[in-house]
């Protein structure tokens, strides 16, 4: 017992290291989808692209999970891909996000981090929010999409959600989490 005692992790660097990991994943996430979502929208045009986030975005959430050792998604009040869904802790952060955006905070600052006991363990969670920019975010969730556009997520996506965004509001956030020992 005094030893377990001993060895027992100092919980502000257990989160420190959390902090720098959960950071790590969304830059690498963030930037690959960026760079694969520009790329394909000059080779392809915007309908190819839908196709491209389908299938690469949820892949790349999966690498860099792997390569950071932490759970990395997407999530939003309003979603496209059901999947992303937010739970109960995202929706009240979500919801808080939105508020500090109305008082005027800036959306590209906007993080929280929490450890919450979950199902008897503690779990790290983090969350970034994502602004949504005029280009080429408003392309596929803006308020004019182009009528092919609109039908290929729409065949992708039967209960999309995730149209009609302002440029600066919130389009939604990284979320991250990760078991303590
Ligand atoms: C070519 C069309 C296209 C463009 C441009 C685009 N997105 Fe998306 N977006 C999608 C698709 C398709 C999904 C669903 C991906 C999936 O299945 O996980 C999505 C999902 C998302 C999600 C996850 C939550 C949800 O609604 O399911 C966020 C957050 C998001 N996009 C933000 C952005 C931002 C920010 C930009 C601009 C930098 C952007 N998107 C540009 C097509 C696009």
């Amino acid at each position: 017992m005094a030893n377990d005692a001993a060895l027992a992790k100092d919980p502000a660097a257990a989160d420190a290291a959390s902090l720098a990991s959960a950071r790590a994943a969304i830059k690498g996430l963030g930037e690959t989808l960026k760079t694969q979502l520009v790329a394909a929208i000059e080779a392809g045009g915007p309908v190819a692209a839908v196709d491209v986030c389908h299938t690469i975005a949820p892949q790349i959430a999966k690498d860099q999970s792997r390569a950071h050792g932490v759970s990395i998604a997407r999530t939003a009040l309003r979603v496209r891909n059901t999947a992303n869904a937010p739970d109960a802790f995202e929706r009240r952060v979500l919801e808080d996000f939105v508020r500090q955006i109305e008082a005027g905070a800036d959306p590209t600052k906007l993080e929280y981090a929490e450890t919450v006991r979950d199902n008897g363990e503690n779990v790290f969670r983090y969350m970034k929010a994502i602004p949504t920019a005029a280009e080429p975010c408003l392309t596929c969730h803006g308020s004019n999409l182009e009528p092919v556009l609109k039908a290929e997520i729409l065949r992708l996506y039967p209960n999309d959600q995730a149209t009609g965004f302002a440029p600066g509001s919130l389009r939604g956030a990284f979320t991250v989490k990760q078991k303590l020992e």
